[in-house]
């Protein structure tokens, strides 16, 4: 009987928005399982995440070229998970501020899973993306946000078929409602807070740490036959 690992020891991981919330806490959980992480962002990371290991890369997401030259200096990649992301409420319906947000979530998302191919095809290794609950439901404040997040659950199945072939897995992580800098006017928003407690079952906004576990098992080889689904970590919002 093959025994399950769940380690991710030795890989290296690159992520995205990584100085942000949730990128910050995957780059911990990869670290303390073991992992070399480099957490790429439009700014530097908090200097616990350099004292725990961390490297840093400064990667805007919407430069090819940037995305390009990160990838031709990094030689051993297993894992990349797009973590970068903004949102910009009630602005998004603006053609312009549409075309600024779908550039991040989706072009940035196919930038980088293009530029780092190579890389996961001689590891083997696999593609993490960020949905969200609104690749499930509308979002009248964000449209451009809702929109990038849905067409990032098709794009993690086409990617997955596509990637097959080199011995890539992609799969996405759908959060919840978790605290960080994105969700900070929703969260001091009474009226929209209030409508979210009444259906949260758990009642609570959750932490970035606690979708960790989700990204470890998805690079780990325990997940070897998970290929192309979105998984929600959202405390049972998008079932209740
Ligand atoms: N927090 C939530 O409730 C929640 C829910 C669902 C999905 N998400 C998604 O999770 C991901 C991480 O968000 P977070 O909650 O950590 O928010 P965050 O604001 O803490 O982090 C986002 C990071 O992305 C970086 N970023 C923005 N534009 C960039 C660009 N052009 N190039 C490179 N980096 C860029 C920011 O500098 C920031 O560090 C995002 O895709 C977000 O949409 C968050």
């Amino acid at each position: 009987m093959a025994i399950p690992s769940f380690s991710v020891e030795g890989q290296h991981v690159l992520i995205s928005g990584g100085c942000g919330g949730i990128g910050s806490a995957f780059a911990r959980a990869f670290l303390a399982n073991g992992a070399s992480v480099t957490v790429t962002d439009l700014h530097p990371p908090a200097q616990a995440l350099l004292d725990a290991g961390a490297r840093f890369e400064l990667l805007d997401v919407t430069s090819d070229d940037a995305v390009n030259a990160l990838a031709a200096k990094i030689d051993r990649l297993n894992v990349v998970i797009h973590c970068a992301g903004k949102l910009i409420r009630w602005e998004e319906h603006k053609p312009e501020v549409f075309r600024q947000i779908v550039d991040i979530h989706l072009f940035g998302n196919v930038r980088l899973a293009a530029a780092f191919r190579p890389h996961l095809k001689a590891s083997r290794g696999c593609l993490i993306n960020i949905a969200s609950m609104f690749s499930y439901f509308g979002a009248a404040h964000v449209p451009a946000y809702a929109a990038a997040k849905t067409g990032v659950v098709g794009l993690t199945r086409s990617l997955a078929l596509a990637y097959v072939e080199d011995g890539i897995r992609v799969n996405a992580i759908a959060p919840g409602w978790i605290e960080t800098e994105i969700s900070r006017p929703g969260r001091e928003n009474p009226e929209f807070n209030a409508r979210l407690m009444q259906r949260l079952p758990e009642k609570r906004w959750a932490q970035p740490d606690e979708l960790a576990g989700t990204a470890i098992f998805l690079a780990s080889p325990a997940s070897a036959l998970i290929n192309g689904v979105t998984i929600p970590v959202d405390g049972g919002y998008s079932i209740a």
